[in-house]
């Protein structure tokens, strides 16, 4: 079952197309990969999945039904997407924990007001911060935290919001080994949940281990999709993606 679907989807700026007539089906409960050089469009892709963009023409159909064509980013939720960013976005001057907190309790804003959910979020809170390792550094300023604890501090975020579909731009992007296998674990522990995870990633040898399925994209158009296996063999597809 596709739970995202992109139809002729087309972003311009300045009159360039980043996203030219994209046509994706992303399949449920799966990991699926975004590929491609650099400025092939693929965090325009994420931009417009999560409505930080605003689409020029086409649709996206949400679980096949849901037309998105104007949203707003703190709409998104509502569709059941959740995101991170290539450039980390959190609240600087805010703990750790409170980076957490503040994204649960913004959509539970009635429910927040009764203790119980309070101690709830806080346990949402520790359960997410545990996984990337960031509970003891709960009362820290996010603006203290390594590059790469920042990043584990964002995708801590997105967990939090127990989404159904994950789109994660470069996730594993300029983190030591045992962070990336941090980062790696909790993809596959979202697919053994059937949560969707949308994974832009440069590395190869990720791609293969980690995905189901990959589209590879270059100049906005889609190049190719299926199996890692059988797409990074192409020659075609290793010319334009490596250069020749
Ligand atoms: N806000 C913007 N304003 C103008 N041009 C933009 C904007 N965002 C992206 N672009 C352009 O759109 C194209 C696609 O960019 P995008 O960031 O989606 O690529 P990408 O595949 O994510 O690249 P990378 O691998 O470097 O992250 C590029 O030509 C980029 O310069
Ligand atoms: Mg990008």
């Amino acid at each position: 079952m596709k739970i995202i679907e992109t139809k002729n989807l087309v972003k311009r700026f300045n009159g360039v197309y980043a996203i030219d007539r994209l046509s994706i089906g992303i399949e449920k409960g799966q990991i699926t990969g975004i590929v491609g050089p650099n400025g092939s469009g693929k965090t325009t892709l994420i931009n417009l999945l999560s409505g930080v963009l605003k689409i020029d023409s086409g649709e996206i159909v949400v679980d096949g039904t849901e037309k998105i064509t104007r949203i707003l980013p703190h709409q998104v939720f509502f569709y059941g997407i959740t995101r991170t960013f290539q450039n980390v976005r959190l609240f600087e001057q805010m703990t750790v924990l409170d980076n957490i907190l503040v994204v649960i309790t913004e959509r539970n804003i009635f429910s927040s007001l009764f203790e119980k959910h309070i101690e709830y979020h806080h346990k949402i809170a520790e359960e997410v911060l545990q996984k990337v390792g960031l509970w003891k550094k709960k009362n820290q300023l996010a603006a203290n935290l390594s590059y790469g604890q920042r990043k584990l501090l964002e995708i801590a975020r997105a967990l939090a919001m127990k989404a159904e579909v994950y789109l994660f731009d470069e996730p594993f992007a300029g983190l030591f080994p045992e962070m990336r296998k941090i980062v790696s674990v909790i993809v596959q522990e979202l697919k053994q949940k059937n949560k969707t995870v949308i994974l832009i990633e440069h590395d190869i040898g990720l791609i293969r281990e980690l995905c189901d399925y990959i589209f590879v994209m270059n100049e906005g158009r889609l190049l190719a999709e299926g199996k890692p296996e059988s797409v990074l063999e192409r020659k075609e597809i290793i010319e334009a993606y490596f250069g020749n």
